[in-house]
This record gives structure tokens, sequence and C-alpha cells, in this order.
């Protein structure tokens, strides 16, 4: 049986993400899309043929360069009584499935806006889980857990969103750019976030869409 090879995802600044090795590429339906042993994935958000890339970045231009004016990556802690939140904002990309998923715990008109007393442990740990950043964590009795992910490498298109990497696959860019966690992380596809590679949510302020 031949050995599998590691999945990566590789790039520069100035080019689309090209996708090595991957056997999963999914659309937000959970419905698999073809994967080539390397395929090139648009990050500009112009292309025709998302989540390929068709060239069209020739035409305007890809940067991938961070910007000066993104969030700050800074790990904050809201302790509770059995269960510590861990919320790295710097890392969000802001798909709300903390808010969705427990807005007894996670509520943004709230100060502070995670109280982790608000419900079992159990359950914001399942919510957590549905993380796709890496920028929630969470620590009971002092170990702290950022690893949820179980599953065969993946690749997932998040509806008008980042692409959502699972299970490992290595980051190679010629900016030296790390994820949180290789375990789950978000990259930008719509061309707009400060935090590139990364998402930053920007996507729902330019109200990029798949087509
Ligand atoms: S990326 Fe994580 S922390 Fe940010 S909104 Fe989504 S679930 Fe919440
Ligand atoms: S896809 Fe989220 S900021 Fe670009």
């Amino acid at each position: 049986m031949s050995e599998r090879k590691k999945p990566l995802i590789v790039f520069t600044k100035y080019s689309p993400y090209f996708v090595v090795d991957m056997e999963k590429l999914e659309d937000s339906k959970g419905n698999e899309l073809p994967l080539k042993p390397v395929t090139a994935l648009c990050r500009c958000g112009h292309s025709m043929g998302k989540p390929y890339c068709d060239g069209t970045h020739s035409r305007y231009g890809i940067d991938g360069s961070k910007s000066e004016e993104r969030v700050p990556y800074k790990w904050k802690d809201y302790w509770g009584e059995k269960i510590t939140v861990h919320y790295n904002a710097g890392v969000c990309s802001h798909d709300g499935s903390c808010v969705k998923g427990l807005s007894s715990v996670f509520n943004i008109n709230k100060r502070p806006w995670i109280n982790p007393d608000k419900a079992s442990p159990e359950e914001i740990i399942e919510v957590i889980k549905r993380c796709p950043s890496g920028a929630l964590a969470y620590s009971i009795d002092g170990v702290r857990y950022s690893d949820f992910y179980n599953g065969e490498p993946k690749i997932k298109m998040a509806r008008k969103g980042p692409l959502e990497i699972y299970g490992g696959v290595i980051l190679k860019d010629d900016e030296g750019s790390v994820p949180e966690t290789l375990d789950h992380y978000t990259l930008c596809r719509c061309g707009h976030s400060k935090n590139k590679p990364f998402c930053d949510g920007n996507h729902l302020r330019n109200k990029f869409i798949d087509a």
C-alpha cells in the first residue's frame, strides 16, 4: 500500500493558493469538488470559476501583504468556575458559530462578551469545536485544549466566506505565515482581509459572494 502524502498549501504574496496532494475539497453544502495533484484556488475573489483560480488575478493583481490596520494578535482569558475560555480577536474570521451556537455565553452585546458560567462546560466545548479559525480555545484544570478535528485533511468553502482548512494541512508561503493551529484555520479568498493570508471577517463588510 502506498504511503499517503501529506497535503500542503503553497503560495507567494502575489499568487493564488496552490493546493498539493489534497484529497478532499468540499463546497459549503458538503458536496465534494474535484482536485488535481496540484490545484490553484482563487484568493483574489475575482475568479469566475470559484473556488478555482481562472487567472483573473493577472488583471486585478493580488497583494497578500498584511495591513498595519489589522486587529492585533492578542489572547484574552475569560474565567469561569469550571472552564476558562480563551479568545484571540486577531485570529477570528467572524463566522459567528459561537454567538449563533450559544448566545447565553457568547454575546457581543454584553461585557465581558464571553461568560463561561452561563452554560455547562460540555455545551461550551461543543461550540468551541465549531470555531473554524483557531480564535477559540479552552482550559480545564489548567490544561489548555485548542485542537479538535479528528477527520481526514480537507478544505471546506465557507458560504460567501473563507476557505476552512482542517486536519494538519501544512501552509508554506514567502512571508513565513503560521496558522494559530494546523488543526483548523481559515484562509481569505475574498481578497479583502487585513490579516492575509488568514481571513479576518472582511468578506462580510465587502459582501463577498461565491459566484
Ligand atoms: S471564528 Fe471562532 S471566535 Fe470568531 S466568530 Fe467564528 S466561532 Fe466565534
Ligand atoms: S474571505 Fe474572509 S476576509 Fe477574505
